[in-house]
């Protein structure tokens, strides 16, 4: 499965028949609906989730489960939470321009900040919709290519945390980053989307593994650093 809702060839996908008609119609803009694709949504806790038996991969996105509260109920320390900071003062509003699965956006929106979301895979999408549903948080969430929709918002804060070649295929890739790179692929594109970042009135923060150059080999102003070899490190743009 790859990609993006710049996609031309509709790729198959299964559907259960929990799937509500609202977002069946919407897939159906995007995916061929066949019953015998390798990739398959249904629905449990009424929530969806997404399997593919071929490659031994199953995602169920439901915030109300133990790792996302877990998360935001020890989140003092979160470097992103750090490194969002202006001034030493949690910024009031940011745009996630690559939601993802949601983590850091609901780890934010669980603080306070009020978010915007853009995410661009149709499917992932849908599944984090639905999810997103069940929380009383302050996101607005919307669907499209971060690039072209970005200059109709604005927020102090514009956030960038595009999928990078995971350097080898180890256990230690938790189970919903390993979906999403099958899901998603790489975000090849994800330098013009930081040129468009900065063309915006914000401060721009771009996630990196530590090992990583900077995003199109722009220089940011300033980066934390990182804690430990392997960690993360955010590059900051003024
Ligand atoms: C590495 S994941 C982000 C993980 C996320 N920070 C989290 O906490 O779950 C990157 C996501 O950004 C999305 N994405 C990449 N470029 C995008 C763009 N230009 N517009 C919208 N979404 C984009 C991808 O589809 C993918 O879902």
């Amino acid at each position: 499965m790859t990609n993006t809702s710049n996609d031309t060839t509709p790729l198959p996908l299964s559907l259960s028949n929990e799937v509500s008609e609202k977002d069946k119609i919407f897939l159906s803009q995007y995916y061929q609906l066949t019953s015998n694709s390798e990739w398959y949504l249904d629905t449990t806790n009424d929530c969806y989730r997404i399997n593919n038996p071929a490659e031994k991969l199953s995602l169920t996105l439901d915030f109300r489960e133990g790792n996302y509260r877990h998360r935001n109920q020890n989140i003092g320390k979160e470097p992103l939470l750090q490194a969002v900071k202006i001034k030493g003062k949690l910024p009031q509003t940011l745009i996630d321009t690559t939601p993802g699965v949601m983590k850091d956006s609901i780890m934010l929106a669980s603080r306070g900040i009020k978010i915007t979301a853009i995410e661009r895979h149709p499917l992932l999408f849908v599944i984090v919709r639905q999810a997103l549903s069940f929380l009383d948080l302050d996101i607005d969430y919307h669907f499209g290519d971060s690039s072209i929709l970005l200059p109709e918002f604005s927020a102090q804060v514009i956030y960038l945390d595009p999928m990078y070649p995971s350097k080898k295929k180890s256990a230690q890739v938790k189970k919903d980053m390993q979906i999403l790179h099958s899901l998603v692929g790489k975000d090849d594109d994800a330098e013009k989307l930081l040129q468009v970042a900065r063309q915006q009135q914000a401060r721009v923060i771009v996630k990196r593994p530590s090992y990583a150059e900077y995003l199109g080999n722009q220089t940011p102003n300033f980066s934390s650093q990182a804690q430990k070899r392997g960690a993360t490190r955010f590059d900051i743009y003024l």
